[in-house]
């Protein structure tokens, strides 16, 4: 359990931290770090970033986001691309382009169609059936956190037979923040072992992400293997972390409100609708970064070429502003838009995997888990963390099937 609560970071509710400098001003220099009192428990060896600039405004957010022409997300490179090596999320155009529209075709919405019953149901149901028996459980050990690694481990066609070191070397990649040389060494391991499977898919094409990934072709390019070891490391903390994270975020906030649990119960086309409002309520994934690519003026603060400004995702999502009672969890709310896939060309390529991979989840877990509520003697659930929020432990009980 340990290694959940350390894995989401340790601050509590950033929201009026992000609130008080949003009221100060719309672009702040500011320096990220633990709170008073509480302890980091990041890696010393992690790269760190001395001081930057903090967009907290939904508009400013989207200026930012937006605009390739002033922004870069090369900034990248020094950090998650130490573990990852040049994927697709530190690239500019052209070669962004170039190489989001080769990649782009693996996650094409006859693919995700496939992949709906064969993939997604099979994972959750599978995992559901090793608790629905108990009549309790720890959804996010047990459901939420392995849930989307399993169903990335599918999706890359990787044999059964593997997936234990695959889980293994997956969760050491994404707590790189929290231990440095142990994700190095997972990225290492990793790469490796995909060498061997894209050889193999070289050799014979299956039906898999990395035979589509491996014979994609546009204008004539190809994807060399030094361009697909990046984009499949980057699957694991961009689409499996995050989804692991969104789908815990979403059943804490029904279960912290049993009117809009029944509510989601009793009529399923409120499912979407409460995926939704758990993305813009708690966005699994706080911050982006990007890197100022000449002097410039954001929101009337002047930024110097090469700052780093980072995009607070979680303060544009409770903008004032932008959304009435922003603090709230209201699935009825009108404004379903949110910043939690990010916005303009770098826009999150798996935002319509990650929504059906919740959408199957949660219906599963309506489905299965009757009389679902959260353990009244648990040592108060909760959403935390500053980099990735979610909730270390959501202990349950439920009727026995
Ligand atoms: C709820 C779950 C998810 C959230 C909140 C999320 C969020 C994001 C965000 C904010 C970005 C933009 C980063 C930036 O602009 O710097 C992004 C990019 C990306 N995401 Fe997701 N993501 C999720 C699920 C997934 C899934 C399931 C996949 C694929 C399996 C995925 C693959 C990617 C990729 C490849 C990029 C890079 C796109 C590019 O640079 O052009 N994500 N995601």
């Amino acid at each position: 359990m340990r290694q959940f609560a350390e894995l989401a970071g340790d601050v509590r509710d950033p929201y009026p931290m992000f609130a008080a400098i949003r009221e100060s001003t719309p672009v702040m220099e500011v320096h990220y770090g633990p709170g008073p009192g509480s302890r980091s428990t990041l890696d010393p060896k992690a790269p760190r970033v001395p001081s930057l600039f903090t967009v907290t405004s939904h508009e400013l957010a989207r200026q930012v986001l937006t605009d390739t022409v002033r922004f870069s997300s090369a900034g990248y490179a020094s950090t998650i691309g130490q573990v990852l090596g040049r994927s697709i999320i530190q690239m500019d155009a052209p070669d962004h382009v170039r190489q989001r529209a080769l990649v782009a075709r693996a996650f094409r919405a006859r693919v995700l169609d496939r992949w709906s019953d064969e993939i997604i149901g099979a994972t959750v149901g599978e995992l559901i059936d090793a608790f629905a028996p108990e009549g309790h459980a720890d959804l996010v050990p047990q459901l939420t956190y392995p849930f989307p690694i399993r169903v990335i481990a599918r999706v890359l066609g990787l044999p059964a037979a593997d997936w234990p070191r695959f889980l293994r070397l997956s969760t050491e990649l994404i707590a790189v923040m929290r231990n440095w040389d142990r994700a190095v060494a997972a990225s290492r391991e990793l790469r490796g072992y995909f060498g061997e499977i894209i050889a193999d898919r070289r050799r014979h094409a299956r039906d898999d992400l990395i035979s589509q990934l491996v014979e994609a072709e546009v204008d004539g390019h190809r994807l060399a293997d030094e361009e697909i070891y990046p984009f499949l490391l980057l699957l694991l903390p961009a689409g499996a972390e995050t989804t692991g994270r969104s789908s815990g975020n979403l059943l804490f906030g029904l279960l912290s409100d049993p009117s809009q649990l029944d509510a989601v119960r009793g009529d399923r086309d409120l499912v979407p609708l409460a995926i939704e409002e758990a993305l813009r309520w708690e966005t699994p994934l706080l911050t982006v970064a990007r890197t100022a690519i000449a002097d410039l003026e954001l929101g009337g603060v002047r930024v110097p070429a090469g700052a780093l400004v980072a995009v607070s995702l979680g303060a544009a999502n409770r903008d004032p502003a932008r959304y009435p009672d922003p603090d709230a969890f209201d699935i009825f709310r009108a404004d379903k838009q949110h910043m939690s896939f990010g916005d303009g060309t770098h826009t999150c390529l798996g935002m319509h995997l990650a929504r059906l991979e919740m959408r199957i989840l949660l219906t599963a877990v309506l489905d299965r888990l009757p009389g679902l509520r959260l353990d009244p003697a648990a040592d108060d659930p909760h959403i935390h963390g500053l980099l990735f929020r979610s909730p270390p432990t959501l202990p349950v009980f439920f009727d026995p099937a």
